[in-house]
């Protein structure tokens, strides 16, 4: 379809094909999730040397583990031997060493080649060429951000830079103190829908009117559906007899201690390409971690961070993970009703973005640049 068929005001969405098409799907893993940084883990996560998180990045299974160092690193999680998965299980501890399970190579905690069956009489393997094959790896907001690329797109234009282009400025976010706040609780959401379908249905608000009446109960302006995140700066405001970011409006806890007065009662929004959405209020950080697996099915990991003092008292952080775990169900669920449409002849030239949605043409153009470059 061509705009020329649709009024001015109207902007066709992508065919749905590009929901659905395996092929569309594999350009997206080798073009954007393989060659962008990737938030992967939290760092916190693995506090020890040893500790490790397995991530699907793209088509590649990537290690992240705590060194004797006390540094992070990602690799491959693959045998250098004849390729087989060093681990199968989505997170643990080793000693000192990973040990392949096949034939026995072992590579230490920087991902040398310390030890095989018989090596000594093999010479000529080099225990460094051989290594595990290292991925680039940033910490940044307290998350291990990695990036599959040769040469890595710049941290700072294309992470920082998102959150720059959205707040103003790094202070706004610094105030949140993202690196010292604990996970006070995580959901795990395995969503049967398109990735693309979660960011477009994150990036906009014309649907908080009709699925989510908690949180326009707390963010009244969030009921004219107007997408207030895309305003640089713009925070949604509390409404007059809401107390704090819960359920039911009641109090929440203390500002975090760095949070300016004018981002008190205030909700920011904000999506950083291509995987992460991050939701700051007065006394809680959402920070949402996306894992596209196939065409049809995406991961989201949801953390609800606190104060260290909030999570250790042990207080009740119910009230404020149930409003935002509601706000996922409920996007999570629509995602998933429209799903099945996408291979449905009705939308095989897509639908149309209403005015207060454009801004989501501008992430169809994106993606379809980066998926045909
Ligand atoms: Fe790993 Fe052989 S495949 S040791
Ligand atoms: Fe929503």
């Amino acid at each position: 379809m061509t705009t020329t068929d649709l009024p001015a005001s109207l902007i066709p969405t992508l065919p749905g094909q590009h929901y659905t098409d395996r092929n569309v799907f594999g350009l997206e893993q080798s073009r954007i999730f393989e060659q962008m940084w990737f938030c992967a883990v939290r760092a916190a996560d693995l506090p020890t040397p040893g500790k490790f998180e397995k991530v699907q990045i793209g088509r590649e299974s990537v290690l992240v583990v705590r060194g004797r160092d006390g540094g992070l690193r990602a690799f491959l999680n693959i045998c250098r031997h004849r390729g087989a998965q060093i681990c199968t299980e989505d997170s643990g501890e080793v000693k000192r060493a990973f040990q392949c399970p096949y034939h026995a190579w072992t590579y230490d905690l920087s991902g040398k080649l310390i030890a095989a069956p018989n090596l000594t009489s093999m010479p000529d393997v080099d225990r460094v060429q051989y290594g595990l094959v290292p991925v680039h790896l940033r910490e940044w907001l307290g998350y291990a951000w990695v990036c599959l690329a040769d040469e890595p797109p710049s941290f700072e234009e294309d992470v920082m830079g998102a959150v720059v282009e959205r707040l103003g400025d790094l202070e706004s976010i610094d105030r949140y103190d993202l690196d010292t706040l604990e996970v006070g609780r995580r959901i795990t959401y395995d969503v049967k829908a398109n990735w693309k379908l979660i960011v477009e249905n994150f990036m906009e608000c014309y649907h908080c009117a009709t699925i989510h009446p908690e949180l326009t109960e707390v963010l009244p302006e969030f009921a004219d559906g107007y997408a207030a995140q895309y305003y640089v700066g713009h925070g949604a405001e509390f409404g007059d007899d809401v107390k704090g970011f819960t359920v039911d409006g009641s109090e929440g806890f203390d500002k975090l201690p760095g949070v300016a007065d004018d981002q008190d009662r205030r909700y920011y929004a904000l999506t950083v390409k291509p995987s992460v959405f991050i939701n700051l209020v007065p006394d809680h950080v959402i920070f949402h971690r996306m894992f596209p697996l196939a065409e049809d099915r995406t991961v989201v990991v949801c953390d609800w961070l606190y104060t260290k003092e909030v999570v250790e008292s042990g207080k009740d952080v119910s009230r404020s993970v149930e409003l935002f775990h509601r706000v996922n169900e409920q996007d999570f669920e629509a995602c998933e009703r429209t799903q099945p449409a996408m291979s449905s002849r009705a939308y095989a030239r897509g639908g149309v973005l209403v005015p207060s949605e454009h801004h989501i043409s501008a992430f169809h153009e994106w993606v379809s640049a980066r998926i045909s470059g």
